[in-house]
């Protein structure tokens, strides 16, 4: 910001050179030529004031800059599980919730959103990832996801995630652990049996299962809820411009989890029909974790060409 401002001192100053340059059309007259000097002063001033409300620090602020010193903002006291306060978070959103592919320089007809883009074998289509911003608080980058392009299930351990489609239409499958909700002991002797055959598998809640089509609004998850754990399915081509505050961090523990998901039926045990008869219904299923590099992730760093997000 310090920069713009400095930008426009420099553009105001230029300019009021000009207005001071001698005015061929003058006339000779003492009291014309006062009057004209006072119509030249007002002009100025006028003029003066048409620029500095034109050059006003807000006017140069483009969206992806506004959107970036607001996560600056919002994210300031951060931290893992820390959830921004409910009016930084509508900041947030309504930055997110108007901004459009132009204004981070991406547009449908671009190679990243192709049908044929990537290899002919049959495997899942390459997903573009453009990274625009990476500090301790808060990452922000966007997902070019072409046809039938898939970003597998995966985790983000204490963030807050905010997630806008800036174009096409997207499947978005979420879940959220199951282990604070109120469930009868039952249940909890099942999953407890579970966790000791498999500590790395744990029952998920169903959030959403839906499409999404832009224009739309910014959708967020939290640390505990809002469907932490998500799966994207590129129905048409489509862009998600993600913020994540905090972000992934291996050395702090905060790593990309993928996971397979599993139908209760599949870890059956004498409590299994009780599970399957009151649970299933509402929308639960197991979800495995999977090695680091799962077959199906195919994404691709490629680097921003958009509007400058900072200096
Ligand atoms: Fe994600």
């Amino acid at each position: 910001m310090g920069f713009e401002m400095k930008q426009e001192k420099d553009v105001l100053s230029k300019d009021q050179c000009k207005v001071k340059s001698p005015n061929p059309n003058s006339v000779n007259s003492p009291h014309i030529k006062k009057k004209k000097k006072k119509k030249d002063k007002d002009k100025t001033k006028k003029r003066g004031m048409r620029r500095k409300r034109s050059d006003s620090p807000a006017d140069e602020i483009t969206p992806v800059r506004r959107l970036f010193d607001t996560c600056k903002e919002v994210f300031s006291s951060g931290g893992p599980g820390v959830i921004p306060s409910e009016d930084k978070i509508q900041q947030l959103r309504d930055i997110l919730d108007n901004m459009k592919p132009g204004d981070v320089g991406l547009a449908p007809t671009m190679p990243y959103f192709r049908p044929d883009y990537g290899p002919e074998d049959g495997s899942s289509p390459p997903i573009t990832y453009l990274h625009l911003h990476q500090c301790e608080q808060f990452s922000i980058g966007i997902f070019c996801l072409p046809p039938s392009g898939v970003i597998p299930l995966h985790n983000h351990p204490g963030m807050t995630v905010f997630s806008k489609l800036l174009f096409g239409t997207m499947h978005i499958k979420s879940y959220d652990w199951v282990a604070d909700a109120p469930i009868q002991d039952i249940y909890r002797l099942v999953i407890s049996q579970f966790a000791v055959r498999d500590p790395k598998t744990r029952l998920a809640k169903l959030k959403m299962n839906s499409a999404l089509t832009a224009p739309c609004n910014a959708s967020i998850l939290y640390p505990e809820d809002g469907g932490n754990m998500h799966r994207f399915t590129a129905i048409t081509a489509c862009a998600v411009l993600d913020v994540l505050g905090p972000p992934y961090c291996n050395p702090e523990g905060r790593h990309c989890t993928y996971f397979l998901e599993f139908p209760l039926d599949n870890f059956s045990s004498e409590g299994g029909d009780v599970l399957r008869g009151e649970v299933e219904k509402e929308g639960h299923a197991w979800l495995q974790e999977r090695g680091d590099n799962p077959e199906d992730l195919n994404v691709v760093g490629a680097l921003y060409t958009g509007p400058k997000v900072e200096d």
